[in-house]
């Protein structure tokens, strides 16, 4: 029987597209040797039977953070089956018992997430003991939104490793002291890329992801510069763009189809942002969003009366702080001076 032509693409241009999706783990992180070694050798020990030394990684959004982290464990459990490694993500577990549930979960054990903390925490700790050969390292990512801190220090207790990451390089400052004197944790920095790194891990992944020859060295440099240090913006960027170049049957990635791409993408990294604020920050957010331009005062103010309970002023400050860490908001002035731009 003859096909029907009708759906066929004339000229693909995308060979695999899930390679530039965020789901997609790379076989190697460019522009990372240094936190690579650094993260390998605080999970070194672990190959010996010893225990490993807690990290914390930090830095902007779409730096590596959770790629490195995911692609590490992945690295360690095909080296030793001495090590049991558990990915948990803080913005979807915030609570003691979510992370419980989440942690017996990984031990292949049925939760029906009705048990209380305690019972939870029991049996958590029975699955360490029948693991006992075994060293388990968990990381927390985004763990700015854990509500309680006491579980890291339950974990340390129990001998586990912890791996913490956020955007925020005070994220732990709130950190109850003497878990954080128990938690010892070693910084490792991922800053932003420079538009060279981002050149290569961009056309690194290009490869994989697209026919050969339809994309020239010149549009990947465009969607480089676009990205802003951000690799999750730059490989949407190729993504879209591709999308847009096959609607027009069109055989290479075009400049005008980055630029275009570039007006879709570009709202990511604010959309990444926004997703990661508590409810109270978003308010505060939309507040200077409609004000435009707004005194520190006239803002606390008007905030309180658009909530029920609102929060104190120290910590009004303290979510300011972090809607100008992420870049969502610009600062003026100080004290009682002080403004706030959107
Ligand atoms: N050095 C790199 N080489 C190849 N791909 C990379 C590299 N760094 C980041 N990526 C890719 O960029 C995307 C974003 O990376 P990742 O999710 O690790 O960022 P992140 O630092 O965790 O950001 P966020 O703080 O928003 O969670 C992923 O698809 C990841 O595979
Ligand atoms: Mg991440």
């Amino acid at each position: 029987m003859r096909r029907n032509k009708l759906f066929e693409y004339e000229n693909g241009i995308i060979r695999d597209e899930s390679v530039l999706l965020e789901t997609f783990i790379p076989t190697r992180l460019l522009h990372r040797e240094g936190q690579l070694e650094a993260l390998a050798s605080c999970l070194r020990p672990v190959t010996k039977g010893r225990r490993p030394r807690n990290a914390f990684l930090y830095g902007p959004t779409g730096t590596g953070k959770t790629a490195m982290c995911l692609y590490v464990f992945e690295q360690l459990s095909s080296y030793t089956g001495m090590a049991k490694t558990i990915y948990i993500n803080c913005w979807k577990n915030t609570t003691t018992h979510s992370i419980l549930c989440e942690l017996v979960a990984n031990f292949g054990r049925f939760v029906h997430r009705r048990e209380p903390v305690k019972e939870l925490m029991l049996r958590f700790e029975g699955e360490l003991r029948e693991n006992r050969n075994r060293i388990v390292i968990i990381a927390f990512d985004e763990v700015d939104q854990l509500k309680d801190d006491r579980i890291l220090y339950d974990l340390l207790r129990n001998g586990c490793g912890v791996i913490c990451i956020a955007n925020d390089e005070h994220a732990l400052i709130d950190v109850d002291s003497r878990i954080k004197s128990s938690l010892q944790l070693e910084r490792i920095e991922f800053p932003a890329y420079k538009e060279k790194e981002m050149y290569d891990i961009l056309s690194d992944r290009a490869k994989l992801a697209f026919m050969p020859d339809s994309i020239e060295k010149k549009q990947i440099e465009l969607a480089a510069k676009y990205s802003n240090g951000d690799a999750r913006v730059g490989l949407e960027i190729l993504r879209r763009a591709a999308l847009l170049a096959e609607d027009e049957c069109k055989k290479k990635i075009e400049d005008e189809h980055i630029e275009r791409a570039w007006e879709q993408a570009r709202f990511l990294r604010k959309d990444r942002m926004l997703e990661k604020l508590n409810d109270h920050e978003k308010i505060l957010y939309r507040l200077v969003e409609d004000y435009k331009q707004i005194s520190s005062g006239d803002l606390y103010q008007a905030y309180c009366s658009r909530v029920s309970l609102p929060v104190t002023e120290r910590a009004y400050r303290k979510y300011m702080e972090r809607l100008v860490h992420f870049g969502l908001v610009k600062a003026r002035g100080e004290g009682r001076w002080r403004e706030y731009i959107c």
